[in-house]
C-alpha cells in the first residue's frame, strides 16, 4: 500500500479539503506533518491518518526531514510527500532529494521556484516568455531599460502572490525603486500588454491528460494597483475555443522544458498552475508556473465546471499517478469582495441582497465580508463569491451582479 506524507502546516478549511481527499484514499496510508497539533485534524479524518508528527515550522527543510524520517521509522517507509504551498515546494524537494523519495526533485522545483532561472529554461527550449533579466544593481536595471525601454516590471526572483511587483514606467519611478545588490537581485522584465489567462494542467508521468483554464479580470498587476478593485475569475464552458487550444502545445513545451529529463518519473506526475499573456497580435507568452495546485478558488471552479471534487482527484494523482478526465459541463467564476476608503476594520457592507437576487441560482457560496472584520492584507479580500452557469455569458452576469451591486467600505 502507498505511504503519501501530506505536508498540512495548519489545520484550515482549504488544507482540510486536501487532507479528506488523501484521508477518503482506499489502499493509501496517509501521514500528515503540521505546525498545528494533531488534535486539530477534523475528527471524523483522524482515524484515517496513520502517523503525524507536529513541527515548529513546516517551511524548514531540516525540520521537514526529521519529521519523515520520524514517520518513515514508526510508518514504513514513504512513496509520496505532498503538499500545496508555493513556499513548501522547494522544502518539500530538499526533503525528497535527502530521503530518497520519489516526486519532484530540488534541481526541478527550482525551475519553477526562481522566475530567473525558469525563464532561462523556457527560453532555452524555444517556449516563448517576455524579456527578462535578474538584476543584481542599478547600473543591470539601467542596460536592460536601455534595451527594452519602459515600462518594466520588477519583481523578486522567488516572489509569489504578486508580492513586491512594481511597473516601472519612468526614470523617476526607477529612481524609487529600493535598488537590487549581489545578495538580493531583482527580477526584471519588459512589460507585457495582454490579457492574463492560467492554464492547469494535469500531467501523469510527463503526459498532460487533462487541461483547463481560466481568464483573470482584471490582471494580478491592475488588482494590486488599485486597492478597491474587485476581480474576478473565470472559467469558461468551451473547452474547445481556439484561444484556449492554441496554447495548448505551448503549454506542453513549458512543462516538458521545465520537467526536464526527469518528466517521465514521479515528478512528472502533477498538476500545474501556468499564467500566460494573450497579446492583442494574438502570440502567447508563459509567464510563470507553479508545480502545485492554483489559488483564487480555482480549485472549486475546476470542480463545479467538470462535475468532480478536484481535492480529492488531486489527493489521488499524487498517490496513485492516476486521475479520470472529465468533460466539461458548464462555466464557473469566482468574484472577490476588496473595500473602498481609508482605514483598517469593515464599517460597512451593502448591495449583498440584491446581488444574490439578480445571481439566482447562479449563485453557489458567498463568503460575505463582515462588519468589524479588518482589512485584508492580500489581494484576495475580505470574501468571495463563487457562480456557475450553463454558459460563459451567464457566468459574466453572475460574476457582475455580484462585484456591481456589493460594497465594502473601511473606515
Ligand atoms: N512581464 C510582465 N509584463 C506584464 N505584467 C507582468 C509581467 N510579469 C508579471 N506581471 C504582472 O504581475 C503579476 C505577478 O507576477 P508573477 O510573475 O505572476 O509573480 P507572482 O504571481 O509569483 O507574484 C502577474 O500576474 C501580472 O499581472
Ligand atoms: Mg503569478
Amino acid at each position: 500500500m502507498p505511504h503519501v506524507v501530506f505536508i498540512a502546516p495548519l489545520f484550515l478549511e482549504t488544507t482540510n479539503r486536501y487532507v479528506r481527499g488523501f484521508a477518503e484514499l482506499e489502499d493509501v496510508t496517509v501521514s500528515v506533518v503540521s505546525q498545528d497539533p494533531a488534535e486539530a485534524i477534523p475528527a471524523e479524518l483522524r482515524p484515517r491518518i496513520t502517523g503525524h508528527f507536529r513541527v515548529t515550522n513546516c517551511l524548514d527543510s531540516a525540520q521537514l526531514t526529521h519529521a519523515v524520517r520520524a514517520i518513515s521509522v514508526s510508518i514504513g517507509r514513504v512513496d509520496r510527500l505532498a503538499g500545496v504551498l508555493e513556499q513548501l515546494q522547494l522544502p518539500m524537494a530538499e526533503v525528497r532529494d535527502a530521503l530518497g523519495i520519489e516526486g519532484l526533485t530540488t534541481e526541478i522545483a527550482r525551475n519553477f521556484r526562481d522566475k530567473d532561472r525558469m525563464k532561462r529554461v523556457l527560453r532555452s527550449h524555444d517556449v516563448p516568455v517576455a524579456r527578462s533579466m535578474l538584476a543584481h544593481s542599478r547600473d543591470d536595471l539601467a542596460a536592460f531599460i536601455d534595451q527594452v525601454g519602459f515600462p518594466v516590471i520588477v519583481k523578486p526572483r522567488a516572489g509569489l502572490g504578486s508580492r513586491a511587483t512594481f511597473r516601472i514606467e519612468t526614470p523617476d519611478d526607477l529612481a524609487a525603486l529600493a535598488p537590487p545588490d549581489p545578495e538580493t537581485p531583482i527580477q526584471v522584465e519588459e512589460f507585457v500588454r495582454a490579457r492574463e489567462h492560467t492554464c492547469e494542467t494535469i500531467t501523469i508521468r510527463g503526459t498532460p491528460v487533462w487541461r483547463s483554464g481560466t481568464r483573470y479580470f482584471p490582471s494580478p498587476l491592475e488588482v494590486l494597483e488599485t486597492p478597491w478593485i474587485q476581480y474576478s475569475v473565470l472559467l469558461p464552458r468551451e473547452d474547445d475555443d481556439p484561444t484556449w487550444t492554441q496554447f495548448h502545445s505551448i503549454n506542453g513545451a513549458a512543462l516538458a522544458a521545465l520537467f526536464g529529463d526527469r518528466a517521465t518519473t514521479a515528478a512528472g506526475t502533477a498538476l500545474t498552475h501556468m499564467e500566460w499573456f494573450l497579446r492583442e497580435d494574438g502570440s502567447c507568452l508563459v509567464n510563470e508556473v507553479g508545480a502545485r495546485p492554483p489559488g483564487v478558488q480555482i480549485m472549486p471552479l475546476m470542480s463545479l465546471a467538470h462535475d468532480l471534487d478536484m481535492f480529492a482527484s488531486w489527493a489521488r494523482l499524487m498517490a496513485l499517478d492516476t486521475f479520470t478526465p472529465k468533460p466539461r459541463t458548464c462555466a464557473a467564476g469566482s468574484a472577490f469582495f476588496r473595500g473602498q476608503g481609508a482605514g483598517d476594520r469593515i464599517v460597512s457592507v451593502t448591495g449583498l441582497d440584491r446581488a444574490i437576487e439578480e445571481c439566482g441560482d447562479a449563485l453557489v457560496e458567498m463568503r460575505t465580508p463582515k462588519v468589524g472584520q479588518p482589512r485584508a492584507d492580500g489581494y484576495e479580500g475580505e470574501g468571495f463569491a463563487i457562480v456557475k452557469h450553463a454558459t460563459t455569458d451567464g457566468t459574466k452576469r453572475a460574476l457582475r451582479a455580484v462585484i456591481e451591486n456589493v460594497q465594502v467600505r473601511y473606515g
